[in-house]
């Protein structure tokens, strides 16, 4: 696990951003693993504003989302969707056909989620995955406890998780459920970078940099692969 601490956000985004675009340039069929969150805004932010100078960035390139909330209609402003369109796909050339996330609305979830698995093995699985951190150490949606074989599936999302993300269910129905892709389908992507920024976030470093390999703590799954960048602010 390489280890890379920045003193700013907008340092630790700036370097997050160009990892993701000399990725997507050598390969301009690169298959990428997305995250939401506050942590990666600021890599969103400059991405978009380096694919203004150079409008062609993503035309060939798929993503997939790793999680999405059941229950919750596209267009709410809380939705993941909503999210993705408004911090990069609305300002960057990606085919909508290629930026996939979870239907958290499909009428049989466990179907969408067996759909989603096949759909990122049918584009020859992600080839690098960008990843937040919850203070629980949940990665993607993968509470705490989640087996580290686990794929795409519906999860309960915990008592924290769901005031960690209250503010965007201002109406005060936070959803209770969600999809997300699994540890074990996080685990097979070829390269992984963790972004970790904030105060909040010190317990959750010192117990992922412990090593100690426990599922009650679901990013020390991430010890078991062989190329995972962590990138760190306090701020
Ligand atoms: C949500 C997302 C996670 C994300 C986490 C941390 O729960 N589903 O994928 O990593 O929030 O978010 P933040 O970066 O806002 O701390």
């Amino acid at each position: 696990m390489n280890w890379q601490p920045f003193d700013s956000n907008k340092s630790l985004s700036i370097h997050a951003a160009e990892t993701l675009l000399n990725s997507i340039q050598t390969n301009p069929r690169f298959v990428l693993g997305l995250p939401t969150g506050r942590s990666p805004l600021g890599m969103y932010e400059r991405v978009v504003n380096e694919c203004a100078r150079e409008y062609r960035c993503f035309r060939d390139v798929t993503t997939f989302n790793l999680d999405e909330y059941a229950g919750v209609p596209r267009q709410h402003p809380g939705s993941y969707f909503t999210y993705m369109k408004r911090h990069l796909f609305d300002h960057v050339d990606i085919d909508p056909r290629n930026a996939h996330l979870p239907d958290g609305m499909a009428p049989d979830l466990d179907a969408e989620c067996a759909r989603y698995e096949n759909e990122i093995q049918a584009a020859g699985g992600l080839d690098l995955t960008f990843l937040g951190l919850g203070r629980n150490g949940h990665i993607g949606f993968n509470e705490p406890g989640t087996p580290f074989d686990s794929r795409t599936r519906v999860v309960e999302l915990t008592a924290s998780t769901r005031a960690a993300n209250a503010e965007f269910f201002p109406d005060g129905e936070v959803p209770r459920r969600a999809i997300t892709i699994g540890i074990g389908t996080i685990l097979e992507s070829r390269a992984i970078v963790l972004l970790v920024a904030g105060a909040g976030k010190s317990d959750a470093i010192e117990r992922l940099r412990s090593r100690r390999v426990d599922p009650e703590f679901p990013a020390s799954a991430l010890w078991r692969h062989s190329d995972v960048t962590v990138l760190t602010c306090a701020r």
